[in-house]
């Protein structure tokens, strides 16, 4: 169960599950927040109730619109009751706010198949750097060089945020990158940048992420962020390769799915004889299963190529093409 935070006078939407302060929620969510403390004492999150109720945590304090207590509420205690309205000034929603550069420190490097490695970094601590699960970052490798991936980790509290990255020696960027990629290194990263966040969920009853190889990167991130504030709706995953190592965390996505009974995985190679399960085109699979696009939202975390192929296939069957979000359609619009 979620109430919806409509902030005024941005009319941004947010929802809050059951058991999250707003602020929680909002950080979550990748929206930025005035905020400091956490805890209650330094008043930074404060803003006015203008509609709806909600209830204070520590204090079996109910406020409703219109009450003295309304023109003060602190965001880090406040639990909504109800869909509410409130007036906080400076929030803005994932991709409204600004980007930020910091320098990071790779902490480890993992080669999980023939072409990727999985890279953690360390972000720098001191400073509150934002972004939302789904989003993507620039690596700013030196002056002339730079390379976009999507950030594989939803935002955490350690500040570790992880990187897959596939060997691509025809790429500018990446023999540049290669060398660095070791333990200690510290790479500049611009970051905060995407419009595929959890908030762009937001009114589907179920989600459908469909991902080939390294595109599950970004479905990663949503996947962490949605399990971890438990959000309640079916999440069904298509991972497509042309050979089963291209799945490198199919054993972790089987875990995730053992452990929680709304994600539903589909694992599809397409070249590959000795491959017992589901075989083709990844979204040729999704088109078997599922005849009825009404109440699904889908998340294209691939190639171009992939990325329109499903489009154009979703929609012949029924889907609207605003269901469908990928940031393949803003770097490489057709
Ligand atoms: S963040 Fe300090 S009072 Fe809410």
């Amino acid at each position: 169960m979620a109430h919806t935070v409509t902030f005024h006078p941005q009319q941004l939407s947010l929802s809050v599950p059951d058991g999250q302060s707003i602020l929680q929620a909002a950080l979550q969510q990748g929206f930025y927040f005035p905020w400091g403390c956490d805890a209650g004492t330094c008043r930074v999150c404060s803003g006015r109730l203008l509609a709806g109720t909600l209830q204070l945590r520590h204090q079996d304090t109910t406020i409703t619109a219109g009450s003295p207590l309304a023109d003060a509420v602190l965001c880090c205690l406040a639990y909504p009751l109800t869909d509410i309205t409130l007036e906080v000034p400076r929030v803005q929603a994932p991709g409204q706010f600004p980007v930020q550069t910091v320098s990071a420190q790779i902490t480890t490097v993992q080669q999980v198949n023939d072409d990727v490695k999985i890279v953690q970094f360390r972000l720098p601590a001191g400073k509150k750097i934002r972004y939302s699960a789904g989003q993507y970052c620039d690596l700013l490798i030196d002056a002339d060089t730079s390379a976009s991936f999507s950030i594989a980790s939803a935002p955490r509290e350690d500040r570790i945020l992880e990187l897959h990255i596939r060997a691509n020696p025809d790429s500018t960027s990446y023999p540049v990158l290669a060398p660095r990629l070791v333990p200690g290194e510290l790479i500049r990263m611009r970051l905060g940048m995407g419009d595929v966040t959890p908030h762009a969920l937001n009114g589907a009853d179920k989600i459908l992420l469909l991902a080939g190889s390294t595109g599950f990167s970004q479905i990663k991130a949503l996947i962490e962020y949605l399990l971890q504030v438990g959000d309640p709706r079916p999440l069904h995953l298509y991972w497509g390769g042309r050979q089963s190592a291209d799945l490198y965390l199919h054993d972790w996505v089987e875990q995730q799915a053992a452990q929680h009974s709304n994600l539903h995985y589909v694992p599809v190679i397409s070249d590959q004889t000795d491959w017992n399960g589901r075989k083709g085109f990844v979204h040729k699979a999704v088109l078997e299963d599922l005849q009825d696009f009404s109440g699904w939202k889908v998340v294209g975390g691939g190639s171009p190529g992939m990325v329109y192929a499903a489009l154009d296939d979703f929609v012949a069957a029924g889907m609207k093409p605003e269901q469908m979000i990928s940031d393949v359609f803003a770097y490489a619009p057709r």
